[in-house]
């Protein structure tokens, strides 16, 4: 029998997510790919070819949007067996007293909205396929950091895992949150070679997708040696 997964993955274009659609692909899987980065996407698709990887361009924080991703993996594929929601993205004025409202909205949108969209839109497909939906949360969304808006949508996130895990075990769906520490991707403006490496968030996606049926690995907390 063959455990060919169709896993769709947001935030794709880069950094986990793009190290996850190679992890992905090489576990022999085929991915859904998407991002508001259309160039990106194709560059992804034209690596690994269209009969494995196909791109649907879109800004996860409008519903619509991220429906019509869905719809597009069903028409392409059948069905969906994985949803990878990793989309997110940061501020760059720390805190709250010099934080800016405007960089908040932003984020939120992609963090939290894009995220609660993302399970809206996709919950339905998952149910019939029993299938399986993961978080990229963060360590920021597990400790305290101060004055950090950013770490306080981690937190959402953490905690939106373990609630949609509940629902999504009343008809035998299987969730996980991801919770990593600080990972070497273009979300920071220097490299970070000495913290995780991208493809390390990717391999606890293929292991967490790879577990017998009968176990929901609920959360992975991945942190750098150093
Ligand atoms: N790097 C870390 O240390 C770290 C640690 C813990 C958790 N995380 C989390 O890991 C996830 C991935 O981050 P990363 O480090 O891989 O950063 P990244 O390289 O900057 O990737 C972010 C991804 O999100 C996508 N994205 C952002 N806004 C979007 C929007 N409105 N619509 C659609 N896609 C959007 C970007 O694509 P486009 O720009 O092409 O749309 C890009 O593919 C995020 O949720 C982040 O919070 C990161």
């Amino acid at each position: 029998m063959s455990n060919e997964k169709i896993v769709l993955i947001t935030g794709a274009s880069s950094g986990i997510g793009a190290a996850t659609v190679d992890k992905v692909i090489e576990a022999g899987h085929k991915a859904v790919i998407t991002a508001r980065s259309t160039d990106k996407l194709n560059a992804i698709v034209k690596r690994w070819g269209e009969d494995k990887v196909l791109a649907v361009t879109a800004d996860v924080s409008k519903l619509d949007e991220i429906k019509n991703v869905v719809e597009k993996a069903r028409q392409t594929f059948g069905r969906i067996d994985v949803v990878f929601a990793n989309a997110g993205t940061g501020v760059n004025a720390p805190g709250i007293e010099n934080g800016n409202p405007d960089e908040w909205k932003t984020m939120l949108d992609v963090n939290i909205n894009a995220l609660l969209f993302t399970a809206k839109a996709s919950l339905a497909s998952l149910k019939e396929t029993r299938g399986h939906f993961i978080i990229t949360s963060s360590i920021a969304g597990k400790v305290t950091l101060k004055g950090s808006v950013y770490g306080a949508s981690k937190w959402f996130a953490y905690g939106f895992g373990q609630n949609l895990a509940a629902e999504m075990a009343e008809w035998n769906g299987r969730c996980t949150t991801i919770c990593p520490g600080m990972v070497n991707t273009p979300f920071f403006d220097e490299a970070k070679p000495d913290k995780l490496d991208p493809s390390d968030v990717a391999d606890a996606v293929v292991y967490a997708i790879s577990a017998n049926p009968r176990c929901d690995i609920r959360e992975i907390t991945l942190m750098p040696t150093k």
